[in-house]
């Protein structure tokens, strides 16, 4: 039911583990499921330098996190807002068999929700305190 690179994928995910000193770090969980990711970024001139994760969930999660994490190294912010989706994920894989397709959002839905919190930290930053 799974291609061979969903299979080669889990048999060897990349990029495993969590950035010591990360950008940003995020959680995300699969409400269908209750499997969760826990990823965590590099951003250094608005583009992703380093990307790691840890990951508790289905062989198509696990997968879809692993390739995610490669197709978004060295990608600027806009790139993986507006080019990374979960079908784009899916499709990397040569396709998710459809009952399986929910757990590419969560890999998707972690590099966006880590985006964002990046970007409003940064907006906060450049407000500052009113004088
Ligand atoms: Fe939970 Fe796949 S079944 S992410």
């Amino acid at each position: 039911m799974y291609t061979e690179k969903v299979m080669e994928h889990f048999n060897n995910p990349r990029n495993i583990g969590i950035i010591a000193e990360p950008t940003v770090l995020v959680q995300v969980g699969e409400p269908s499921c209750g499997d969760s990711l826990l990823l965590s970024l590099k951003i250094e001139n608005d583009r992703i330098t380093d990307v790691k994760y840890k990951i508790y969930g289905c062989g198509a999660a696990i997968a879809t996190a692993s390739v995610a994490s490669e197709m978004v190294m060295g990608l600027p912010l806009d790139d993986v807002m507006n080019n990374i989706t979960d079908m784009t994920i899916a499709d990397a894989l040569d396709g998710l068999p459809p009952e399986k397709m929910h757990c590419s959002n969560m890999a998707a839905g972690a590099l966006h929700g880590a985006i964002r919190e990046y970007r409003k930290a940064i907006a906060a930053k450049h407000s500052g305190p009113a004088n």
